[in-house]
């Protein structure tokens, strides 16, 4: 819980529990940079704004809930990736964390690369004009279809993610006349998550080929005899959420460890490393997520490193962040039906939408804030539990934070940081229909994922 740790503040005697939470010393009105995308603030009648419009304004229009996304500052920060990289390394966005055709306009117009897992990803991609050579195809199971789509598309690159995928490749490749551009993607026995790293059993997992046991160097060894592969390089996820460099530094030593055993054995050095995505953003106030420079620099700089030391030339280096990029340029914005205050215990806030728009706290125990965005108040801090409409307990969008202690039905609250990974693992849970994207920019609203409708579940139930 991200507000428990402060020490000081009133307290709210009916809903605190004896000893345990203390309200926090901050102004709740106040809304941190940190968690909320760049032009979020508040006008003069105290009504969160993003992009020049309040969201009582887009509440009223577009309805709740609603993921209201800053396109400014997604531009922004892809950008900041893009600069950060400079010339010399790739920047590829991860379409899982969220993807439409706006946002792949976006970044094709930021000079950014995209990486797709599924053959829906890559549709959304080539629909939007991606051209096919910016975009890596990543999976642990692809299916033949698309990979046959992927090659015929053109794309930059294909990572194999087994042995029996890289047979696979090689064969469609050379069946439609081409040579396919490859990665090898290896796990390295590291798995951090954001604080921590740890560097022993994490070959225990389905993505990658293990370099533990000379897996990875066999993968290799075939690979390179294929006429329908191109092997550019070696790539390596560790992780999500993470703050710490030490799990890409680890990564990156046994990284360039293999191109160096490669070159060796084969006399190849490979062109190209990939060391993933992964890196962490602030959910809350107590996550402190590194920029994209310093991020660019200390990879740049082990990966440099390691290099003299094997007596390699430093190959070209590509990332692959999603969360870092939209993470933090969107909110949820809700609408309050109940406020329940429970005897000693906190209050349950019900919000209009729920495990279906937002399945993180209840699937990882995500953290979140959130803020009343209708109004300011000046009412005593009250411990909330904001959870959804569904008909499951479970069923949280925030697990502990402070509102308002006169928050009441009607009132909208709005939840940062929910840009990646909500909307695209949004379901239809209890048939709720899963809300829109709304873009704004420049004072102008626009939908680019429209709400789902009742018709749309109906039609796909062909009975
Ligand atoms: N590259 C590869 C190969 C990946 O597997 C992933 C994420 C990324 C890049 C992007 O990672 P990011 O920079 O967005 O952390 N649903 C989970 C996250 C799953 C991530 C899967 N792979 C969540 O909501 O936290």
């Amino acid at each position: 819980m991200s507000r428990s740790a402060h020490p000081a503040g009133p307290r709210h005697a009916d809903v605190l529990p004896e000893g345990h939470y203390t309200a926090p010393a901050e102004d709740l009105n106040a809304l941190d940079p940190k968690v909320w995308a760049h032009t979020v603030g508040r006008d003069a009648d105290g009504v969160v704004t993003v992009g020049g419009i309040s969201v009582t304004q887009l509440a009223e229009e577009y309805g709740t809930p609603a993921y209201v996304l800053d396109e400014a500052d997604f531009r922004d920060r892809a950008r900041a990736w893009r600069t950060a990289f400079g010339n010399d390394a790739d920047v590829f966005y991860a379409g899982k964390a969220f993807l439409s055709r706006a946002v792949v306009r976006w970044l094709h117009e930021e000079g950014l690369n995209l990486d797709v897992c599924s053959g829906g990803e890559l549709a959304t991609a080539l629909s939007a004009g991606m051209p096919a050579e910016r975009i890596a195809f990543h999976g642990n199971n692809k299916s033949p279809e698309e990979i046959e789509r992927a090659v015929r598309a053109g794309v930059g690159r294909i990572v194999l993610d087994s042995f029996q995928e890289i047979v696979r490749v090689a064969h469609i490749a050379q069946s439609l006349g081409k040579r396919q551009r490859v990665q090898i993607r290896i796990t390295v026995g590291v798995e951090a998550h954001t604080h921590e790293f740890i560097a022993t059993a994490h070959e225990d997992q389905k993505f990658g080929i293990p370099l533990a046991g000379g897996q990875a160097a066999e993968a290799v060894r075939r690979a390179l005899q294929l006429d329908g592969l191109e092997v550019i390089g070696i790539h390596s996820h560790i992780g999500s959420q993470i703050f710490d460099m030490s799990g890409f530094e680890v990564a990156a030593h046994r990284v360039v460890g293999l191109l160096k055993d490669i070159r060796d054995e084969h006399g190849v050095e490979l062109p190209e490393i990939d060391l993933g995505g992964g890196l962490g953003i602030a959910y809350t106030s107590d996550d402190d997520p590194r920029e994209p420079h310093e991020i660019a620099k200390a990879l740049t700089e082990i990966v440099t490193r390691e290099c003299e030391a094997a007596r390699l030339a430093t190959p070209r280096i590509s990332v692959e962040p999603g969360r870092a990029i939209v993470g933090p340029t969107a909110f949820t914005l809700y609408e309050v039906g109940t406020v329940k205050p429970l005897d000693g215990l906190r209050t349950y806030v019900s919000v209009d939408g729920g495990m279906s728009d937002n399945i993180r706290t209840a699937l990882y125990d995500a953290e979140y804030s959130v803020a009343l965005a209708s109004r300011t108040s000046d009412a005593e801090p009250m411990l909330v539990r904001v959870v959804g409409k569904h008909c499951e307990s479970g069923d949280i969008v925030v697990k502990d934070a402070f509102l308002p202690g006169d928050l009441a039905p009607g009132d909208l609250v709005a939840v940062p940081a929910t840009g990646a990974y909500c909307r695209s693992m949004a379901s239809n849970y209890n048939h709720v229909l899963r809300p829109p994207v709304v873009a704004v920019r420049d004072g102008a609203a626009r939908v680019i994922v429209r709400r789902e409708t009742e018709e749309d579940l109906l039609r796909l139930d062909v009975g």
